[in-house]
């Protein structure tokens, strides 16, 4: 069986704040395997796909702007299990109650801002996953 894949994000205000080696050495060290990576600039077309079930919400707009607020950071990161086991290493999507030990819940907390800042994305699911690394790494 292959190893599963997910795809990781390091959001604006995570490259802003110098957190990169911080989030991949917490991947690296947890055992999984960063196989691609990339720091760029989103586009507004990527975006609304990689964020397309969100369209339509009312922090949808908001979310698209912080994303294009600054450069990011594009993972593929494998291992068995690895959709849950980000997830797990991220945290609850409000840093605020992220527990204590995750990435969000270490490193951030609510700014007043009109959509949280959250540091990182992960997949959700392998549909997802699959999806979404290809938008950000064209099925490599
Ligand atoms: P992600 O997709 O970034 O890994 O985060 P998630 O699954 O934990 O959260 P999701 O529901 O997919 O939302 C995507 C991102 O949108 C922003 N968000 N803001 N009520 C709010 O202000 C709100 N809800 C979602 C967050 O940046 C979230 O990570
Ligand atoms: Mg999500």
């Amino acid at each position: 069986m292959s190893t599963e894949r997910t795809l990781v994000l390091i959001k604006p205000d995570g490259v802003r704040r110098g957190l990169s080696g911080e989030v991949i050495s917490r991947i690296e060290n947890k055992g999984y395997r960063v196989t691609s990576l990339v720091m760029m600039s989103a586009t507004r077309e990527i975006l609304e796909r990689h964020y397309a079930e969100h369209e339509g919400k009312p922090f949808y707009e908001p979310l698209v702007e912080f994303m294009l607020s600054g450069p990011i950071v594009a993972m593929v990161v494998e291992g068995n299990r690895v959709i849950e086991g980000f997830r797990s290493l991220s945290g609850a999507t409000d840093p605020t109650v992220a527990a204590p030990g995750t990435i969000r819940g270490d490193l951030a907390r609510d700014q007043g801002t009109k959509v949280v800042q959250n540091i990182v994305h992960g997949s959700d699911s392998p549909e997802s996953a699959a999806r979404e690394i290809e938008i950000f790494f064209g099925g490599k």
